[in-house]
């Protein structure tokens, strides 16, 4: 058991760095040579400024299980794939930090977009890191054999990020800001079904579609759709609930970001409809709940996707 968490923890660490090394040579040259150098400047301190690259190592993840890989066994496919959900990625961060969203002096452990720039580079950086996953995915080396692929791609990708997705969740996310006298009215069922509605949109059906866009470039796609369909919509639930708990126990320091945040502003919260300690109770019981739908996606010998909700659910940023 042991041996297999430090076996996970290993390979997202090698994937990170195989990440962030292909995001610097070849992306970032891309950036520089397209954009505005202001805006290129821009979307390069975003992306630079880290972040734990979790939708794209879900992406290549999910490419691979089932499959031995190695540094050469990464293709150029799957990481344009990758980078791809890191830009939609920075992009919503980006946009959720400034002052007419949640209005954030801190991110990745530095300052935000806006503060550094501008506000109007924050959003123009935003649009063009948004157009960009896109592209990305257009560059997709398909087969003969298979005629829909850059078009699921792009299907895949707007249904997680687009207006079924993470900006609804946006939309609601700030509709139920400071809400408190309609939220009042409300029956426990109503608020938990705009609880979990949000929290699927706004961070679930990016991580969804992290892991559909890896499966869709295998060839056994179809096969596995519905497992990880099941483990994706319930890894993206635990992603923000530890959002909301980190927010509430996190430190600036350890989290690069202000925490805090949620309470202040009046957010719909797990921890604002339930506290913290049924958060957490709630958080181990999708722990759980993950490792087991986990060993549906991988062999007995394979680690990955069991280890994850361990390793997502006990993050401390
Ligand atoms: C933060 O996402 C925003 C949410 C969707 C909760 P991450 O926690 O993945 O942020 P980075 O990429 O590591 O900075
Ligand atoms: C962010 O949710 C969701 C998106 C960026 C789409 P939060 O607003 O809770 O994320 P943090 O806490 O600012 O990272
Ligand atoms: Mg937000
Ligand atoms: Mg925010
Ligand atoms: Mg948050």
């Amino acid at each position: 058991m042991e041996d297999k968490r430090t076996k996970f923890l290993q390979t997202f660490q090698f994937l990170q760095q195989n990440f962030n090394q292909f995001l610097i040579s070849e992306i970032f040259p891309l950036i520089e040579l397209n954009s505005h150098p202001t805006l290129a400047k821009a979307m390069i301190y975003s992306l630079k400024a880290g972040g734990k690259r979790i939708r794209p190592i879900l992406t290549i993840s999910s490419y691979h299980s089932g499959k031995p890989f190695n540094i050469d066994s990464i293709n150029k496919s799957i990481l344009l794939l990758a980078c791809a959900t890191e830009m939609i990625h920075t992009y919503s961060l980006i946009h959720d930090d400034l002052p007419s969203m949640d209005d954030d002096d801190l991110r990745r452990g530095i300052p935000t977009l806006h503060k550094q720039f501008s506000e109007s580079t924050a959003i123009l950086a935003g649009d063009a890191l948004n157009s960009f996953g896109f592209y990305l995915c257009s560059l997709v080396e398909s087969d003969s054999n298979d005629r829909n692929l850059i078009s699921d791609l792009i299907k895949i990708l707007h249904k997680g990020a687009g207006m079924s997705g993470m900006v609804s969740g946006q939309m609601e996310d700030l509709e139920m800001e400071g809400n408190d006298v309609f939220l009042r009215n409300q029956s426990l069922t109503t608020k938990e079904e705009i609880l979990f509605r949000i929290h699927k949109r706004k961070t679930g059906e990016l991580i969804l579609a992290s892991l559909l866009l890896g499966n869709r470039l295998r060839a056994d796609h179809f096969n596995r759709l519905e497992e990880i369909e099941t483990y994706g919509k319930k890894i993206g639930l635990l992603f923000q609930l530890t959002d909301d708990i980190l927010d509430t126990e996190g430190s600036s320091q350890e989290l690069g970001k202000t925490p805090g945040k949620d309470l202040e502003s009046g957010k719909l919260t797990y921890i604002s409809l339930y506290g913290l300690d049924e958060s957490k109770k709630k958080r181990d019981l999708l722990i759980e709940e993950l490792v087991q739908i986990g060993q549906k996606l991988e062999s007995e010998e394979e680690f990955f996707f069991k280890n994850l909700p361990v390793y997502i659910g006990s993050r401390k940023n």
